[in-house]
């Protein structure tokens, strides 16, 4: 029995900043932007948006009244939850209206929570093939104002159901994995912004990815001719290059060209959001299985999961019968482009304005953000959601 993703969606808020301006007004080359980092754009995230809204806006577009009742496992990977002691699994779970008798969690790890969340999913369906999971990725990434990793920031949330039979891509259990204590990456409970070693951090995800690929091999006994993509986690496209470079040597040159291609399908939406940290890699996902018209049921997809501090782990996904989905495309390409841009002070006021580490009511200007589902703000210090009919 197949088990893996059956559906897949995601989110991002209405607004976004072009990586040309920003370089502009950082007294930087654009091409270092546009071509050394690899982005376009930056999705902007309001004050009004955090994880839990995001992934409610994301799950909208998967959850129905036929998966509603068979969903009992909800696992929301994220590092930047909204409280330290609930979980925004179980906020989702509400939200959604899920069945309540449902297991509901969060799980951090830098940008590897939504792996964790998916391979856990995986196991349980595998054992239980009447149940579906719901795993959630979002995350808001956010470095400061004139950072080095500013050009880096982003947010957005995907949403995947894990059933048996699934119709996008199945997985068979085996990965390869590697840890280490390490200090490339890391946000204390005190702080809203990401503290980095940046170039460090792009050595580590390399060699993570060589540890786990090498291993990947090993276990499995298949080579790079074998995959017809190989997707990576996307803290920015060219870091996913960088990886990809790294391995080019073991293939034919029409093998590498076919990566190449592949690769940078993968990359498109990803591109035009930023780093959504856990939802990366899905998001490259997405763009693969939306945009790369090679793709054919069967073939087989490497992914490279990479969080930081740091966890690594690669496995394969082969694609099923339904894994493309023309409607699906449509409504991302649509929301991405109905996006408002904003200046460079627009973004910096909006930064700002990001609810503090503070205790205190809070009343948001909801009537700013179209989405369907808002954050209003604090009261007697319980976060206010709202639903938007
Ligand atoms: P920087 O020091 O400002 O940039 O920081 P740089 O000087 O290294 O330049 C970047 C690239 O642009 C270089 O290319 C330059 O050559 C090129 P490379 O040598 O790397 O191939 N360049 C140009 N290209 C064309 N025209 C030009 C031009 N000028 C320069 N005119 C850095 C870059 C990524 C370090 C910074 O943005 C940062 O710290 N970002 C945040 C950290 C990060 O994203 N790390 C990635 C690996 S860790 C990870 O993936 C985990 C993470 O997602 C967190 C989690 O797990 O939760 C971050």
């Amino acid at each position: 029995m197949n088990v893996g993703i059956d559906a897949i969606s995601f989110y991002t808020p209405e607004m976004y900043l072009s990586m040309e301006e920003l370089a502009l007004a950082r007294d930087e080359d654009p091409n270092k932007y546009l071509i050394g980092i690899g982005q376009q754009q930056q999705s902007v995230i309001p004050n009004t948006q955090d994880v839990v809204t995001m992934a409610a806006n994301a799950a909208d577009g998967i959850i129905n009244d036929d998966n509603r009742e068979h969903i009992d496992l909800v696992i929301f990977g994220t590092e930047t939850g909204v409280d330290n002691s609930k979980s925004a699994a179980i906020y989702l779970q509400n939200l959604l209206g899920l069945n309540p008798n449902t297991r509901a969690f969060e799980t951090k790890q830098a940008c590897y929570g939504a792996t964790a969340g998916l391979q856990m999913a995986r196991d349980y369906v595998q054992l239980h093939p009447d149940k579906q999971a719901l795993v959630i990725g979002a995350d808001v990434a956010r470095y400061g104002i004139n950072t080095p990793g500013e050009v880096t920031q982003g947010g957005g949330a995907v949403a995947m159901l894990v059933t048996s039979n699934p119709r996008i891509i199945s997985f068979d259990g085996v990965s390869s994995f590697y840890s280490k204590d390490i200090m490339d990456f890391w946000r204390p409970l005190y702080t809203t912004e990401a503290i980095v070693d940046g170039h460090y951090s792009n050595d580590v995800y390399v060699n993570f990815f060589n540890e786990t690929w090498q291993q990947y091999k090993k276990q499995t006994g298949l080579s790079i001719s074998d995959l017809k993509a190989m997707i990576f986690h996307l803290p920015y496209p060219k870091m996913g290059i960088k990886g990809l470079r790294s391995v080019l040597p073991e293939a034919s040159s029409e093998q590498s060209t076919t990566l190449k291609t592949a690769f940078n399908f993968g990359s498109m939406y990803n591109k035009r959001v930023g780093n959504l940290y856990s939802g990366s890699l899905y998001l490259s996902l997405l763009s693969l299985i939306d945009n790369d018209d090679e793709l054919v049921p069967g073939d087989l997809v490497g992914l490279f999961s990479y969080g930081s501090g740091a966890q690594g782990e690669f496995f394969t996904g082969k694609l099923e019968a339904g894994f493309f989905n023309a409607k699906r495309r449509d409504h991302i390409i649509a929301m991405l482009d109905q996006r408002k841009q904003v200046s460079v002070s627009k973004y910096e006021t909006i930064f700002s304005s990001w609810p503090r580490l503070k205790p205190g009511d809070l009343s948001l200007p909801i009537d700013a953000d179209n989405a369907k589902y808002v954050f209003a703000g604090v009261k007697n210090n319980q976060r206010q959601y709202l639903i938007r009919k």
